[in-house]
C-alpha cells in the first residue's frame, strides 16, 4: 500500500479524534506495535509445510498496511492457542499492553488496521469504551500494565 492510500484510508481516525491544536495531526504519540502469532493453527489441521492461519493472518495485514506509527511485527507463540489466532498491542512506556484472540484473516483485518490506529491514539493503551470494537471487547485475553504503572491504592 502507498503512503498516499495509506493516508486516504486512515481519514477514520481523524473522526476518531487525532487532530491536534490547530486541526494539525499529531504526530508525538509513542509508536505502537502490532504483535501477530504467526504459529497459530486455530484449531485446523495443519501438514508440516503447511502456512498456519496465523501466519495467513501476518501477511494479509502486512499486504494491508498498517497506519501511520504502526509496526507490523510477527512473533511466536502468544500462549493463547486455544483461542487464536492471537495478537498483542503495545508501545511506549505509558500504554497498557492488550492481548487479544479469536481472530480471522478473512474478516478482521479492517478491525485490526483501525484498532491500531485508535490504539496509538491512546496515550494509555486504553481505547475508550465506545470507541473499541465489539471484537474487543468480547475477546480480550489479557492486558498488561504499563512499565511505569499509577499504583493502584490497597483498598479501593
Ligand atoms: S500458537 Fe498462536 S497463541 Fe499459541
Amino acid at each position: 500500500m502507498s503512503q498516499e492510500t495509506c493516508h486516504r484510508r486512515w481519514n477514520f481516525s481523524i473522526r476518531a479524534g487525532c487532530l491536534g491544536a490547530g486541526g494539525m495531526m499529531t504526530t508525538d504519540k509513542a509508536p505502537v506495535e502490532l504483535l501477530v502469532c504467526i504459529k497459530c493453527k486455530r484449531g485446523e489441521e495443519v501438514t508440516e509445510d503447511g502456512e498456519r492461519p496465523g501466519t495467513r493472518l501476518f501477511e494479509s495485514l502486512r499486504a494491508e498496511g498498517m497506519p501511520e506509527g504502526v509496526r507490523l511485527t510477527p512473533v511466536d507463540c502468544l500462549q493463547n492457542c486455544d483461542h487464536g489466532c492471537s495478537v498483542a498491542f503495545r508501545g511506549g512506556d505509558a500504554r497498557w499492553t492488550y492481548v487479544y484472540g479469536n481472530l480471522h484473516e478473512g474478516s478482521h483485518l479492517d478491525l485490526l488496521t483501525e484498532g491500531a490506529a485508535l490504539y496509538r491514539e491512546a496515550n494509555d493503551g486504553i481505547i475508550p469504551w465506545r470507541q473499541r470494537p465489539d471484537h474487543f471487547k468480547r475477546n480480550c485475553i489479557a492486558r498488561i500494565p504499563p512499565v511505569a504503572p499509577a499504583a493502584p491504592k490497597l483498598g479501593e
